[in-house]
């Protein structure tokens, strides 16, 4: 049985679906203080938390688990500037006390999502996986962190990893049944759907005057069906090769805010209102992945993340979740 912590939450929900039908014996850990109980509808679910050690062992007492997906993270960058203790107490402490149970019971494969806030401001573009890790904020530092558990229990106890280095995950299942559901919702996409449902004023581009042809910042956008694939490829890797790597996750193509702004507004056909403001302290101008590594060791190819299958799934569920 596969284990998926935090899997009724964005991404997590969606490697879920994916498992399930597969075929796979999975079940979903998660507290739902960010994850949706609706999301937790494929396989079995156990209500808890990382913080929780009595309940964390009677999940892996009760239950025949093999291997384990973990995405429980708080995520909000700028959060953890104001609020470090949050961060590093589920995020650090959280992650130390479930490799704890994995390796009490003898569980010793994981996959562990991490994120490309572990490079900092990137020396060259685009992003390979042995490129300096300089986190400019504490969620950075907290994934670093546990990235650095990872590979020291991996050579003491013989843990086997993949540790994923998402770029911008974004988009939504296709078939509309799970989406992006942040509350509160900071990122770009969702934020201009819910002005084009007129849900928001106005979008905020924050900052013009970076060094990128349009002067907005420019981010790798991943879909969270290839994020998912990307997923249970490396679980099969860890499985298949007994080989445990880093794997940075996106595109390899960069799009400026003006450019999914505009996109956004071709295949909409809505106003969607703009704001220019200042520069979000911690932005990097631009983040790309070179994803070279997945591609040839995990045989792993995006096939949902062109920039207009993105929205136009996020699109579909954003207009689902106005609903709900
Ligand atoms: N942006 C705007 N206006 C908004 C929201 C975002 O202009 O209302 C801009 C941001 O400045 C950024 C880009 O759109 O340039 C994308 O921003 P998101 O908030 O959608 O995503 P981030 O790049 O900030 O965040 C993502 C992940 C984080 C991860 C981070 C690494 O969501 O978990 O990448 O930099 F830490």
């Amino acid at each position: 049985m596969i284990l998926v912590v935090g899997g009724a939450g964005y991404i997590g929900s969606h490697v879920v679906k994916q498992l399930y039908k597969n075929g796979q014996d999975v079940i979903v850990f998660d507290n739902f203080k960010n994850g949706h109980r609706e999301f937790a509808k494929w396989g079995k679910c156990f209500e808890g938390d990382l913080n929780d050690i009595h309940t964390l062992n009677q999940l892996f007492e009760t239950n025949q688990i093999n291997s384990v997906i973990h995405f429980a993270a708080y995520a909000y960058v700028n959060e953890s500037v104001m609020d470090p203790q949050k961060y590093y107490l589920n995020n650090v402490m959280g992650s130390l006390n479930l490799l704890k149970a994995m390796l009490t019971h003898n569980v010793k494969e994981i996959v562990f999502s991490s994120t490309c806030a572990t490079y900092g401001n990137p020396t060259y573009i685009p992003i390979t996986e042995c490129h300096i890790q300089k986190p400019i904020n504490p969620y950075g530092w907290s994934k670093l962190m546990i990235e650095q558990v990872i590979k020291d229990y991996h050579h003491a106890y013989g843990l086997q990893y993949a540790i994923l280095r998402y770029f911008n995950a974004a988009g939504a299942d296709i078939e509309g049944e799970v989406g992006e559901w942040h509350e509160p919702e900071t990122h770009l996409i969702p934020i201009i759907l819910q002005v084009a449902l007129e849900e928001k004023d106005s979008v905020q581009i924050f900052g013009t005057d970076y060094e990128t042809p349009d002067g907005t910042c420019i981010r790798d956008y991943i879909h969270v069906m290839d994020l998912a694939d990307a997923h249970i490829k490396a679980m099969n890797y860890i499985k298949g090769t007994q080989q445990s790597e880093v794997f940075n996750l996106g595109t390899g193509n960069g799009f400026s805010v003006n450019e999914v702004i505009n996109t956004a507004r071709s295949i909409i056909e809505k106003p969607i209102r703009v704001v220019e403001s200042q520069r979000r302290p911690g932005d990097p101008a631009i983040l790309i992945a070179n994803s070279n590594k997945a591609n040839n060791l995990l045989k792993w190819e995006p096939q949902y993340s062109d920039l207009r299958t993105i929205i136009s799934s996020a699109w579909k569920w954003q207009q689902i979740l106005s609903m709900k």
